[in-house]
């Protein structure tokens, strides 16, 4: 945990700024995989972890902001309890630690919410996105879980963003902590892939890193030869010479704080001379994403700059036609690059993504696009000091849908589908970096990690 008082100060900016009513956190429980007892490893909720700190179950909290309390709802371990799992630090101690005095059993919480809805306080409370939390609701709110996420706290919410967005000092070095956990997963990448080891057997490695250092991964390890599919999790393949290998890996730390890079090797020791030319097209739009991130500026802009560079260079190489700013400006780019540019970091990979993108990444006046490629744009609002993003452009050659804009003929003026066709079964690379934006520009975060095709081949060799 960070010194009480950074929980003592985050808690009372969040009273000035919802200003009344009651504020209900609600803690995780923990979740049997395939019977109660036998359990993932424990996930606390985020913004939980950000006001109150403590990373243990079955905890709720209350800010009553009308009354100018704050109330940890949870019970101390019966000694049934210590017999599986040891003594533990008191609950009471663990509040403590977090500048809270009032710690109440776990079953009088249903009581207390219920008083202050009869005495018509507002209850705010964030949008649930696990069954107990809707279960929770219901319960003690009389909340339907159809109407849940609809009646969550529009001015929690948005105070909530605020705060978390900007990250501080101590905050950055955690998260500096994780990118640098998540280097080294890199370079252990960059060491032991090659040709006919299966995806599992290098990503299981990758993980046993991140737990070694005291957190755990920060997401499901993308680790393919098939970079073209975004999210891939089925890594059964055997990885072949003459492929690119795709890991896009990062850890947490025991606080919950993350990293999130992404290279793209060789699966044996050199690029090919195609696949080096496509290499340095995603690396330049990366470069220039990066180089241009500062505050004020809209990351929304930045997305459409490195969109802008990767058609550059895929007119290079003969797959566009025409001027790439204009085939931007009609989404050519979502052919190759379908997702976004990149997303807020902090102790959720997609920072807050629980909270809504639209409240995260956009503002009232600037909303989410909807159309096919935009609406996978988590960010699009002007950078400002502290915000930790991700920058990772990239180039998907997906058959289906390259055979379906064909089939179409679509934007068939930007496009020479005849070149096209001998890149489909091309893959993906993806290459990303995490960043910090300061006062008058950004710098990346933890140690460098080889990207250049030089260092990359440097290491593969
Ligand atoms: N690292 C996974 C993602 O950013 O979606
Ligand atoms: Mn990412």
């Amino acid at each position: 945990m960070f010194p009480k008082e950074t929980y003592i100060q985050r808690r009372s900016a969040l009273k000035q700024k919802v200003g009344s009513g009651l504020i209900l956190f609600l803690g995780n429980e923990e979740c049997g995989m395939n019977y109660r007892d036998n359990v993932y490893n424990f996930r606390q909720d985020s913004s939980f972890l950000y006001y109150f700190g403590i990373d243990a179950a079955s905890l709720h909290a209350v800010i009553d902001v009308d009354n100018d309390q704050e109330i940890i709802f949870g019970d101390e371990l019966t000694i049934d309890d210590i017999i599986w799992t040891g003594p533990k630090e008191p609950l009471t101690e663990k509040a403590y630690k977090a500048g809270i005095q009032s710690v109440k059993p776990g079953s009088a919480i249903a009581g207390f919410l219920g008083s202050a809805k009869t005495a018509g306080q507002t209850i705010h409370f964030l949008p649930p996105y696990r069954g107990e939390h809707y279960l929770k609701l219901q319960e003690w709110l009389q909340v339907a879980p159809s109407a849940a996420a609809s009646l969550a706290s529009v001015p929690l919410i948005k105070a909530i963003v605020s705060m978390r967005s900007i990250k501080t000092a101590e905050e950055i070095l955690e998260i500096e902590k994780a990118v640098n956990t998540s280097v080294d997963m890199h370079l252990e990448f960059m060491r032991i892939t090659k040709p006919g080891m299966t995806e599992k057997q290098v990503a299981g490695q990758l993980q046993s890193i991140a737990i070694g250092r005291g957190g755990d991964i920060s997401y499901p390890i993308i680790l393919t030869v098939n970079g073209e599919i975004l999210h891939t999790h089925t890594r059964d393949l055997v990885m072949r010479d003459g492929q690119l290998s795709l890991c896009d890996a990062g850890a947490e730390t025991a606080m919950h704080y993350c990293g999130d890079l992404t290279r793209t090797v060789p699966t044996g020791k050199k690029f090919t001379a195609l696949q080096k030319e496509m290499y340095e097209i995603v690396l330049h739009a990366e470069e220039t994403a990066i180089a241009a991130a500062k505050p004020g500026v809209l990351f929304k802009d930045l997305h459409t700059l490195a969109s802008t560079k990767l058609l550059e260079g895929l007119k290079s190489v003969g797959i566009i036609k025409g001027d790439p700013a204009e085939a931007v400006a009609h989404d050519v780019h979502t052919l190759f690059f379908q997702c976004g540019l990149g997303h807020m970091m902090g102790m959720d990979v997609h920072d807050m993504e629980n909270l809504g993108e639209q409240y995260v990444g956009y503002t009232d006046e600037l909303k989410k696009g909807t159309a096919f490629g935009w609406k996978s744009l988590r960010l699009g609002r002007a950078l400002e000091p502290g915000f930790v993003v991700t920058i990772e452009p990239g180039l998907y050659f997906i058959p289906t849908l390259i055979d379906r804009w064909k089939a179409e003929n679509k934007l068939s003026q930007f496009i020479d589908y005849n070149k096209l066709e001998s890149f489909r079964d091309f893959t993906g690379i993806r290459i990303e970096d995490d960043i910090v934006i300061t006062s008058d520009g950004n710098r990346v975060l933890g140690k460098p990690l080889a990207k250049s095709v030089s260092e990359i081949e440097a290491l593969r060799a």
